[in-house]
């Protein structure tokens, strides 16, 4: 039975989670699920999502995009695991690990809408995407067609990887200000050849927070004979995703960002029919030639086995809120704090699309007459806000559900005050 938010005070919540974070139990039971209770009272129930993070009292955190902080039922899993280890080294005692490794793979799957055997638990994003584009048999004579606005992994690593084995890679550039989903579809049509072998793309872009509408684009290249990798760095976590249906040959994230899980953790998703095309760019203890799933992709050596216990935590943390909830929530803020910066700031202008099918969560913006790395440094100093600057001459704002709308507002005062 699920406790309704007022229900829960939060010194006596905080010390049951500890207790259960350190017996490995679902730590995060004490959050009640978002249901009709949270509903009565929104904010009342956010602020209690907020409060199982332990993020300093004052401080308005919204930097998603770069990295999260975790709950107490994640954070301190992962501390009693290491203490655990620590405890005693045996083989014995770290035999619990498989099982919860493959806890961990059954629940990230299943919140991705993938298999298990299609999820390779890996460092983070760059690394995922660094297995892609190395493992792949291309070479002279083959093309990528990538976006202007990739990540460098899975930019820049393309175009190392290029020099080494002879092909090409194509940047295709989107609109400025896209009103609708073809005007971020036609573009990389335009540019897909029969020689081309690979199209990859930042599902969401870092530096405008412009969202591709990567089932279409993947629809289109799988038509053509054409793997995808998607760059899922700032989708895995926000969004409620479902791989299969998306229909990606590869999706990457890191468990660090909006997943808000541990850090130096990430997915690399293989879809099942694909994964004979990868070659694994690390071979170690457990090879087997007969691997033809994403698991050739884990003989990584030795694993951090409580970081991959802290995955499954995660998935646990976001279940209670839902993941429907949850990316509706990260949605609502944002749009909150783009339809606030706009009313309140005239002259503000930004690379992030007002349509919610064309963004995220992420806010990218500019404030007219502002020098802009003062203003980041500013809005950390001086006003205790987290956020990051992109470019130089832009700032990205990416709230999440340990924001409130109260945070969103007082955002939105202090940058007017910064013109
Ligand atoms: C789109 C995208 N891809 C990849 C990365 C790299 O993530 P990580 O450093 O966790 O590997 C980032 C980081 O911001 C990103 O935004």
């Amino acid at each position: 039975m699920s406790l309704s938010v007022r229900q829960v005070p939060h010194a006596l919540s905080r010390r049951r989670f500890l207790q259960r974070a350190t017996l490995g139990m679902a730590a995060a039971a004490m959050l009640p699920p978002y249901s009709a209770a949270a509903r009565d009272d929104e904010e009342a129930y956010w602020r209690l999502v907020r409060d199982q993070f332990p993020i300093r009292r004052g401080f308005t955190l919204m930097n998603a995009g770069n990295l999260c902080p975790s709950p107490y039922s994640v954070s301190e899993a992962v501390v009693a695991h290491t203490r655990d280890i620590d405890t005693d080294a045996s083989m014995q005692n770290r035999e619990k690990f498989k099982g919860l490794a493959a806890e961990a793979r059954a629940a990230l799957a299943r919140y991705v809408g993938a298999r298990p055997s299609e999820i390779a638990i890996v460092r983070n994003t760059t690394e995922g995407n660094n297995q892609v584009i190395t493992g792949l048999d291309l070479g002279p004579g083959d093309e990528v067609v990538i976006w202007d606005q990739n990540h460098p992994s899975c930019a820049v690593a393309w175009d190392v990887s290029a020099k080494r084995r002879g092909f090409t890679v194509h940047r295709v550039s989107t609109p400025e200000a896209p009103t609708d989903p073809p005007d971020l579809i036609v573009p990389f049509v335009e540019r897909l050849t029969e020689r081309t072998r690979v199209l990859a793309f930042s599902h969401v872009s870092n530096i405008t927070g412009v969202a591709l509408p990567a089932k279409a684009l993947c629809a289109r290249a799988r038509t053509l004979g054409i793997l995808t990798l998607v760059d899922g760095a700032q989708t895995f976590g926000a969004h409620a995703l479902d791989l299969d249906a998306m229909g990606c040959d590869f999706f990457t994230g890191s468990a660090h960002k909006w997943f808000m899980g541990p850090k130096e953790g990430g997915i690399l998703y293989v879809r099942q029919a694909s994964a004979k095309q990868l070659w694994p760019a690390v071979v170690g203890v457990g090879w087997d030639d007969a691997f033809d799933d994403a698991q050739k992709l884990e003989t990584l050596g030795q694993r951090d086995d409580a970081m991959i216990v802290g995955l499954l935590r995660t998935v646990e943390f976001l279940d209670i809120i839902g993941r429907d909830v949850a990316e509706a929530r990260t949605r609502a803020l944002a749009v909150a704090l783009k339809q606030g910066i706009r009313d309140t700031i005239s002259g503000a202008t930004f690379k992030t699309p007002p349509q919610a099918a064309l963004s995220g969560g992420m806010v990218v913006f500019a404030l007219p007459g502002v020098d802009h790395e003062k203003a980041f440094e500013s809005l950390y100093q001086q006003h205790s806000i987290g956020g990051a600057l992109i470019g130089g001459d832009h700032l990205r704002l990416c709230p999440h559900v340990y924001n409130t709308m109260e945070e969103v507002e007082r955002v939105i005062e202090v940058l007017a005050g910064i013109v």
